[in-house]
């Protein structure tokens, strides 16, 4: 028996050596964990339990047989995250690049399965040459039955990506499907045709990173929601943002005792709007001021910044917001703008998270840009995506809520639970200045006239009273008040049920 267990623990150890120690030192000399170091770090010390140690390819072609490494290129298991179920799978670039073979792809698929049986949440770390090019369609199969399964997994059990090394060709649809992408600074990237064939298609001269590198997927394209310096930073970061979620589409969102008080007044917010309607201000502040300890976690800050989404918790439990930013583009919504947060909506939706939008916009963005962008079809998916869900919406107005934009952002009508309006608000269809132009045309060739006419209308429409008195929003309250009022409210509605009527599924406007 001894001799068996000997055997057994040389072979571990053997396995767990992946591609040899050469390999390993290249991938540590890049500045980059291994896939077992990965899951060290992001998961509770000892929790990771692996399967599938010992699984190898069956490919013989191109002399394969005779390379066989056990586990082949991707480590599988679960573990916890500060003691919450997880499953995992980390791919090692240092056995054929991490490529994926078709006993590689059946190893991914395994933990999904199983994550999705018990409901818990599925974290993905890419570091891949792709498909592994001596098995050929056999690997591409082994990536559709991967993308299958993240299809149904999703808004099942959250999904999260971690981009640490390549991740390319039709690879990069697995994440691109998962809720949440985060990318490694100068270690990472992603494209669907590498510098070499963008130069021959297209005579683009672009590296590795200008083309998909964290910073060109977190400010120019939006496909990624965070990036961090390195590997440690990242899985540190994955562990705190985990806290948030839940761990399936039937769970409540986690709940973490805080001593943060539900009727905290922030004086500090009754100032906060500036009495130039034209003059910005952060709407960050008032999200820092009304979470629990200021603790909000946010996505895509340097994307469309024109409107900030991430979590935070109020009374402990878990929120999502959406909340328009003054101080980019005065907080117009976008095309960039307007996908970026129906997204996040949805995924709050899904996983029966709180949503609190604070308003402040003057609009949809003009344009041709925009127009022949279709902003009239992006701009539809947020109103489409606050209208379809169901869980409490809070809205908070704090200054502009004009046109469109009004309706769009969790208005009453798109079934707002509870909406709230600042004593600075201004909801209405236009601008003062836009509408007296339009209506007095004639009279408004005038300045004085104008400013006469722009005054009465601001006096009569650019406050929240007129959309109070049809009970369009449910009370005008001191800024100070609003983390008290927001609380009450989410209290309120913590049993809320509403279902939408039974379909298939619905078409929002992709
Ligand atoms: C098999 C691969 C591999 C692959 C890398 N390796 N990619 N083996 N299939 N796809 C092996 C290499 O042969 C090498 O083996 C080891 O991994 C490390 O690779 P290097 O090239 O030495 O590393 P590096 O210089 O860091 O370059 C990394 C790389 C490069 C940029 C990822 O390896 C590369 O370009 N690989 C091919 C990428 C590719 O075209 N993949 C197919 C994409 S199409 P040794 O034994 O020397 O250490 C695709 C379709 C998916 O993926 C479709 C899904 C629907």
């Amino acid at each position: 028996m001894q001799d068996i267990i000997q055997k057994l623990e040389q072979k571990r150890a053997e396995a767990k050596l992946g591609g040899g120690q050469k390999r390993i030192d290249a991938q540590h000399q890049k500045g980059k964990l291994t896939a077992r170091d990965r899951i060290e770090v992001l998961l509770d010390e000892g929790s990771f339990e692996e399967w599938d140690i010992f699984v190898e390819h069956r490919c013989t072609d191109f002399g394969m047989q005779d390379k066989t490494i056990p586990g082949d290129g991707v480590v599988i298991g679960y573990g916890t995250i500060n003691g919450r179920l997880v499953f995992i799978y980390s791919q090692d670039f240092t056995v054929f690049g991490g490529s994926l073979s078709e006993a590689h792809a059946e190893k991914i698929c395994k933990v999904m399965d199983q994550a999705m049986k018990v409901g818990a949440p599925v974290i993905g770390i890419s570091d891949s040459g792709g498909a592994r090019i001596q098995e050929g369609v056999a690997s591409l199969g082994g990536y559709a039955e991967v993308f299958q399964r993240n299809v149904l997994a999703s808004g099942v059990v959250p999904q999260i990506s971690l981009i640490m090394g390549p991740c390319a060709g039709g690879a990069v649809y697995s994440p691109a499907i998962t809720d949440f992408i985060f990318m490694v600074e100068d270690s990472s990237y992603m494209f669907v045709t590498g510098p070499d064939v963008v130069k021959t298609v297209t005579h683009e001269t672009v590296t590795a990173e200008d083309l998909g590198g964290a910073l060109t997927h977190t400010s120019r394209s939006g496909v990624a929601d965070l990036s961090f310096e390195n590997d440690i930073d990242a899985l540190m970061k994955t562990r705190r943002f985990f806290n948030f979620l839940p761990s399936n589409n039937k769970e409540q969102p986690p709940h973490r005792n805080t001593d943060d008080s539900q009727d905290r007044a922030e004086h500090a917010l009754d100032t906060l709007v500036p009495d130039n309607p034209n003059q910005p201000y952060d709407m960050h502040e008032v999200i820092r001021k009304l979470v629990d300890e200021s603790d909000f976690f946010e996505l895509q800050p340097n994307y469309a910044k024109n409107i900030i989404i991430g979590f935070g918790r109020m009374e402990g439990s878990t929120v999502g917001f959406v909340a328009n930013q003054p101080m980019v583009l005065a907080g117009c919504l976008d095309i960039n703008s307007s996908i970026k947060a129906a997204r996040f909506v949805r995924f709050c939706d899904a996983f029966n998270i709180p949503l609190i939008t604070l308003v402040d916009v003057p609009g949809f963005m003009p344009g041709t840009t925009q127009e022949y962008g279709g902003i009239i079809k992006h701009g539809a998916k947020l109103l489409y995506a606050y209208a379809e869900c169901t869980v409490p919406k809070i809205t908070v107005i704090t200054r502009k809520a004009y046109g469109g934009a009004y309706d769009v952002m969790a208005s009453k009508h798109l079934r707002g639970d509870v909406n709230l309006a600042w004593p600075s608000a201004e909801i209405a269809v236009m601008g003062p200045q836009g509408a007296v132009e339009i209506i007095f045309r004639e009279e408004a060739k005038d300045p004085d006239k104008l400013k006469q006419r722009t005054e009465e209308y601001r006096d009569k429409f650019a406050t929240p009273f007129v959309a109070g008195r049809r009970g369009y929003i449910d009370d005008v309250i001191l800024p100070r008040d609003t983390r008290k009022r927001v609380c009450r409210s989410l209290a309120m509605l913590s049993q809320k049920d509403l279902q939408n009527p039974w379909k298939k599924h619905g078409n929002i406007p992709l």
